[in-house]
């Protein structure tokens, strides 16, 4: 571990301490560790800082994912890989303490959305039903376009670790629809972790409550969650109780993203014919408005992400 600039003392495990740590943009400097220091937990602040490195290469502050791009750009090492490395892939877990709200369909759409602008995306299918792992078998066309791989709970970070040394741009994850170790593992290290909802208060009610652990592990750890609520399969007409559901949502404390998914056609489609709308067919109507609806959250997610001034990384 490299001293910190700041001369905190270094700590053991960094399980309820803030996190300071060295970052320079410079390829070759060594000082890119972590460096803990016993510090109180503050909800909401940011909890990486950085201090520059001792060889004054030029910090960058703070670190955001958008940053780690453009230092792997600036550096040349956008091949270089490691889980501390700036470029691993990003992480995007779709879990939640329900089952069948969308998880595995608004995956399967967005790793079409993502693939479609050139990005490469990985699937890895942690539910042991393997919707999405069976459907890339079923149809092998879809190898063209991502890759997805079913793993075991005992296997996921072992393999998650392996992708992200190896492999750039998305890795999607789809969990279980339980709360288990996988959940808490897949939001904990993912950039972003989705949970799909229904307009119903069942499904809200778990989003919540979802949402309320993830905010107590993120104070546990010292680490940011990043964690958003996609309201799926929205009547476009809106009917009454729908809207009354969007009141109990804003009640709730979840976030969820300034857009709903529709209940269309073109969704339900993608496990019957192994085309996620992205690439189905764009004269049917539905399709194009699918299609224009998954941009809408695909650019909402890359901004979120600070990724919206990325080239597809074909
Ligand atoms: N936006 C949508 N429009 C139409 N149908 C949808 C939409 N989203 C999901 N569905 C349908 O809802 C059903 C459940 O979706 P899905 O299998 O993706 O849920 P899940 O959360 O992955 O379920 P599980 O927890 O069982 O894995 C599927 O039949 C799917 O086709
Ligand atoms: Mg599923």
């Amino acid at each position: 571990m490299y001293g910190c600039l700041e001369d905190h003392k270094p700590v053991g495990p960094y399980h309820q301490r803030r996190v300071c740590r060295n970052f320079c943009i410079s390829g070759n400097c060594a000082v890119k560790e972590w460096c803990g220091f016993s510090r109180t937990l503050m909800h909401g602040a940011p909890y990486i800082w950085v201090s520059g490195c001792p060889e004054q290469h030029t910090p960058i502050r703070p670190q955001t994912l958008k940053s780690r791009h453009l230092i792997a750009q600036r550096t040349g090492h956008a091949h270089s890989r490691s889980m501390n490395n700036a470029m691993r892939p990003t992480i995007i877990a779709f879990a939640s303490p329900k089952g069948g709200v969308g998880k595995s369909t608004s995956c399967a759409c967005l790793a079409g959305a993502l693939a479609a602008r050139g990005y490469p995306v990985l699937v890895l299918d942690l539910d042991q039903n393997r919707t999405l792992e069976q459907w890339f078998k079923r149809f092998p066309d879809l190898a063209g376009i991502l890759t997805v791989e079913g793993l075991g709970e005992g296997e996921f970070m072992d393999r998650l670790k392996h992708h992200c040394d190896t492999r750039s741009g998305f890795i999607l994850v789809d969990v279980a629809g339980v709360y288990q170790k996988t959940t808490i593992q897949a939001a904990t290290v993912a950039d972003l972790t989705i949970t799909p909802s229904k307009l119903s208060a069942p499904d809200i009610i778990e989003a919540a409550k979802l949402h309320r652990e993830l905010t107590h592990l993120s104070a546990m750890i010292g680490k940011p969650i990043l964690h958003r609520v996609l309201l799926n399969e929205v009547n476009p007409l809106w009917p009454t109780y729908q809207r009354a559901a969007l009141e109990d949502v804003k009640r709730s404390g979840v976030e969820p993203f300034g857009m709903v998914v529709h209940q269309r056609a073109p969704y339900a489609e993608v496990f019957l014919t192994g085309q996620p709308p992205h690439f189905a067919n764009r004269t049917r109507e539905p399709v194009r408005k699918a299609v224009e609806q998954l941009d809408d959250l695909t650019d909402r997610i890359l901004t979120l992400l600070g990724l919206n001034e990325q080239k597809a990384a074909a």
